[in-house]
């Protein structure tokens, strides 16, 4: 991709965080960066994960908001799903305690609660007000994201997902909910256990593939995606074999802010279909992206792309410019690390292909994928997805086994 096919097409925009604090032991500088925008000195609101708030993970971000004159005010997270009831729960903490601004630390669950929880304190709606795309609001508290596992990008995003009453899924989105600061500090996801650092990183792997896909792509999402793609594959095999290879932390969680400054340009088939395993299994979402994506690319793998190669060969590591390759090459990722990587595994059946491929058409349609979706093609390719068979599958067992070096370059 030349840099003018780059800038060529329609104009998009592209959110960021206005600071972000980056490198070992950068939550201590948490407090002092609220002060050098202007926050007065008051209570600041911690939503945390309860593990991270149980396991001393925040120890550092208290003291340095301490330091920096704050009172900090702990609100741990109950586990599980993050629940528009938590979200009221936190905001009804911060309304309380009067707070000056909220720093959110965890993973997506724990950040996408002080996200909209930041959003509303300012104000009087409540968390249900501010659901929905773009619902009228006004600006927030100051919000710091300060993510603990490495997958959702929700540190960077305007999203905030929850789960109703009844479990399904509602958004926020909004450009107030993009945080004032980040801090990616990677001390703070030594501990993640392997299966998290799995399931996290292949959804940040998922992020950044279907964002270069998508028809919605921009320089900036672009480039984020390539890193991305680039940080992940090569380090996200050696963080979750040893999590104290600190090289390897720090790259994912690099890898996954890159990917999450990506979805800008928002994701494509792959999560419409991870949406649809996720319909009939309770699995980890970043698991049910792992399964889907080799299927999102091989489905897009025909269709008129714009820097088909470069993916490719960025996914390939320089091996293939083929992306039938590159789809065989993430299955055989998610399987290194030792998750799913067909429907029957986790005991989802080909009789379900039609549902789930209506499911895609009717209730999660993409205009942004490469190629429009049809019931047809896309009961076809969950029915292989039920065997684990790729389209395209003889270079499959090529790039998956042990003869990689055969895919031309
Ligand atoms: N806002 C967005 O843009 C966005 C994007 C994608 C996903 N999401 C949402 O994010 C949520 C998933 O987030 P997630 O994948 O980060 O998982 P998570 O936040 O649910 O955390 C996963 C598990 O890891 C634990 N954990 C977190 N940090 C840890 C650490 N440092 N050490 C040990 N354990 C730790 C948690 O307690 C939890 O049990 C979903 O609700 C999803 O909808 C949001
Ligand atoms: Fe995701």
């Amino acid at each position: 991709m030349t840099t003018s096919d780059l800038l060529a097409g329609v104009p998009r925009d592209f959110l960021a965080p206005r600071q972000v604090l980056v490198g070992d032991g950068a939550v201590a500088g948490t407090g002092s960066a609220l002060a050098g925008w202007s926050v007065p000195t008051g209570a600041v609101g911690v939503i945390a994960d309860v593990t991270v708030a149980e396991n001393g993970i925040a120890e550092t971000l208290l003291q340095s908001l301490e330091t920096a004159g704050y009172a900090p005010q702990l609100f741990a997270l109950a586990a599980g799903e993050p629940t528009v009831t938590a979200a009221q729960q936190a905001l009804d903490f911060l309304r309380a305690a009067d707070t000056v601004a909220v720093v959110g630390i965890g993973g997506g669950s724990a950040m996408d609660v002080a996200k909209i929880a930041a959003l509303a304190a300012a104000g009087d709606k409540s968390i249900r007000d501010l659901l929905g795309i773009n619902p009228e609001a006004a600006p927030g508290l100051p919000l710091v994201l300060v993510p603990t596992t490495t997958g959702t990008g929700a540190e960077v995003t305007r999203i905030s997902m929850l789960a109703d009453d009844r479990g399904r899924k509602v958004i926020c989105s909004h450009p107030l909910l993009v945080p004032l600061v980040t801090v990616l500090d990677p001390y703070l996801v030594v501990g993640l256990p392997p299966a998290v650092t799995a399931a996290t990183g292949m959804d940040a792997m998922a992020h950044a593939v279907e964002a270069f896909l998508s028809r919605n792509r921009s320089p900036l999402s672009a480039q984020a995606s390539l890193l991305a793609i680039r940080l992940l594959r090569e380090w996200l095999p050696r963080a979750v074999q040893n999590g104290h290879d600190m090289d390897a932390r720090r790259a994912t969680l690099y890898g996954a802010h890159q990917a999450g400054l990506a979805l800008n340009a928002g994701v494509v088939l792959g999560h419409s279909l991870a949406y649809t395993i996720a319909n009939r299994k309770h699995l980890p979402h970043g698991v049910t992206c792992a399964i889907a994506l080799p299927y999102c690319l091989a489905y897009n793998a025909g269709s008129e792309l714009s820097g088909a190669t470069e993916l490719a060969l960025t996914i390939t590591q320089g091996r293939s410019e083929d992306l039938d390759d590159a789809a065989a090459e993430l299955r055989q990722l998610a399987e290194d690390l030792g998750l799913p990587t067909s429907l029957a595994e986790i005991g989802i059946g080909a009789g379900e292909a039609q549902g789930m491929a209506r499911e895609c058409v009717e209730l999660y349609p993409r205009p942004s994928n490469p190629r429009p979706f049809t019931l047809d093609a896309l009961t076809d390719l969950v029915t292989a997805m039920a065997t684990g068979k790729l389209p395209g599958a003889e270079v499959t067992q090529t790039v998956g086994s042990n003869d990689r070096g055969r895919v031309s370059a």
